[in-house]
């Protein structure tokens, strides 16, 4: 691997899970007694607001007691000595990336931790709950939602991935099952841009043939274990 300088990294529920927070497809996954589209999606939103802010904020509320694990401390370790571009392309909602030290992260699919205004459209840092309809900071009206990608909504910051893909030298994908584009079809799109790709998860991923490598355990065993790796080149 000496010759990689640019690297992007994508992360899913897997990453987590052993800091305590269920993964979305696993066995007593994260919805528990809701069906994913009675609280994931726009139109769930429209038809009963009140189940879909207290599902987030049970979740908000939740993320805030687990802690970063020894998976998402080897990232930040590594985004601090990795002397080329690294970027952390996130699907997950909590801020464990960012409570483990890395700076370089991306939050496709948004965060537990802001909420967005149908009123104003911005965005404010959050950590209570949504259900009694606070006012939203900027523009006083009450109008706050999730800021999470719900099915059938656009991720964010495609073109800021794409870019950082193409720039890129390795592709990682860690604790995600590719069940879900377009982070599912990452991969596809490194391959065809002539990336090294590695997969790090505890058990092959619907997409783990496109990859060049598949490692599998525990990702607080096989991260740091690839940190190491890559950092003593
Ligand atoms: P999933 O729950 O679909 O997949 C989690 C993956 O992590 C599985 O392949 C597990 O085998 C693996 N895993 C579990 N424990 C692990 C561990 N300790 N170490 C390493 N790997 C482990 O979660 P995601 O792929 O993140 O979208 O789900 C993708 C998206 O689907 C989510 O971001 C969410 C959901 O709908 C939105 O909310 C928009």
């Amino acid at each position: 691997m000496s010759n990689i300088r640019n690297i992007v990294i994508l992360t899913g529920a897997g990453i987590s899970a052993e800091s305590g927070i269920d993964t979305f497809r696993g066995a007593g996954g994260l919805w528990e007694n809701h069906r994913v589209e009675d609280v994931a999606t726009p139109e769930a939103f429209a038809r009963d607001p009140e189940l879909v802010l207290r599902f987030y904020d049970m979740r908000r509320e939740a993320i805030q007691q687990k802690r970063p694990n020894a998976a998402h401390e080897a990232l930040a370790r590594l985004d601090r000595e990795w002397g080329g571009d690294l970027l952390i392309v996130t699907q997950n909602v909590d801020d464990l990336h960012e409570r483990a030290g890395a700076r370089r992260v991306l939050h496709m699919h948004g965060e537990h931790l802001n909420a967005w205004c149908l009123a104003c459209d911005s965005r404010s840092p959050w950590r209570g709950p949504l259900v009694d309809r606070p006012e939203c900071p900027a523009c006083g009206e009450r109008a706050l939602r999730p800021d999470i990608v719900w099915f059938g909504e656009m991720p964010y910051r495609m073109d800021e991935i794409y870019d950082a893909l193409r720039e890129a030298d390795l592709f990682v994908s860690i604790g995600t099952s590719g069940a879900v584009y377009p982070a599912a079809g990452f991969v596809r799109d490194a391959r065809e841009l002539g990336l090294r790709t590695l997969e790090l998860n505890l058990e092959p991923s619907q997409g783990s043939a496109w990859f060049h490598e598949s490692r599998l355990g525990a990702a607080t065993e096989i991260v740091p274990h690839w940190v190491d790796e890559i950092l003593s080149g």
